[in-house]
């Protein structure tokens, strides 16, 4: 089978298993050791949005501009390109650290091919990170050139660990949203189920127009609710988490989602779950998609 540029890249790194083997279990502690508030901010709960991807865009944004600067300062010899270039670069090792921390966090649930393009990311933006930061402690020294040689190189393997993130995303869909991917559902109104027959503290897995939805009545109010039954994070089956109110909590790493706004409350999941519409007719339930999920296939 034909492998691609990322695939390549990892296979000429044959440690990454045993590195991932005896890096994995620390970075867990280390995100356990900082409690619930450390694991929200590195998951992006908050900002409900993943953050490494947004972090990222700091050192590639700085660290571009610094080349450029570098390459301004060796044509015109101006001290002013010169100041510009090293604080660029500082700026840039500053958000590597931070966007390194946050992807580690990312990385602890990963496991396959996964998890090996994602250390081989880490490894090849960790070099970058450390040979950029040798390049400010050489520039700091009076010894420029070396500096400059050092950031190429650090931003030459930065380039490729870049990549290896764009295919841990496009590829193998690393925190993107996986119920974006699954039928919508019905744009309509369809009965599915006996009112009677969902009971109070039930969580029930339905398909529909090849939707999973996952039904339960509210405690608060007593209404039907229905969101996707499939977890927006990994895909874990939500019928099979626990239910703790009017919320459930997913079986595969215990995002926690209110059963009836979809919301995320706890991450690492981010993203809401798609929602769906009820109603109880003649004594069937019936729902439809939320009009905003619902994607015409265009052909
Ligand atoms: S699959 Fe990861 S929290 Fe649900």
């Amino acid at each position: 089978m034909e492998k691609t540029i990322g695939e390549r890249i990892v296979d000429a790194m044959p440690f990454l298993d045993r590195a991932s083997d005896a890096v994995q279990p620390k970075v867990q502690e280390l995100v356990d050791a900082g409690g619930a508030t450390a694991r929200y901010v590195l998951d992006g709960v908050w900002f409900e949005v993943p953050l490494h991807p947004v972090l990222t865009d700091v050192p590639i944004g700085s660290w571009t501009a610094a080349l450029v600067f570098d390459g301004l300062d060796l044509v015109s010899g101006r001290t002013a390109m010169r100041n510009a270039a090293d604080a660029s670069l500082t700026v840039g090792v500053a958000g590597g650290f931070v966007a390194a921390a946050v992807g580690f966090s990312d990385w602890r649930y990963l496991s396959g091919g996964s998890r090996r393009m994602g250390m081989s990311h880490a490894v090849l933006n960790s070099a970058g990170l450390l040979l950029n930061t040798a390049s400010l402690l050489l520039r700091a020294t009076g010894r420029r050139n070396a500096g400059r040689l050092a950031f190429l190189a650090g931003y030459s393997l930065n380039g490729m660990g870049a990549h290896l993130g764009g295919e841990l995303s496009y590829k193998y869909g690393l925190r993107v949203n996986r119920n974006a991917f699954e039928e919508t559902g019905p744009g309509d109104y369809v009965p599915v189920l006996d009112e009677a027959d969902l009971s109070a503290g039930e969580m029930r897995r339905i398909e529909v127009d090849g939707a999973d939805v996952l039904l339960s009545r509210s405690e608060k109010d007593g209404r039907v609710c229905a969101i996707a039954a499939t977890c927006n994070h990994m895909g874990g089956p939500l019928e099979k988490g626990d239910r703790e109110g009017d919320t459930v909590v997913c079986p595969w790493h215990l995002s926690r989602f209110d059963l009836c706004s979809g919301k995320a409350i706890n991450g690492p999941a981010v993203f809401p779950q798609s929602g769906y519409e009820t109603r109880v007719r003649e004594g069937r339930i019936e729902v439809k998609a939320v009009e905003e999920n619902i994607q015409e296939k265009i052909t």
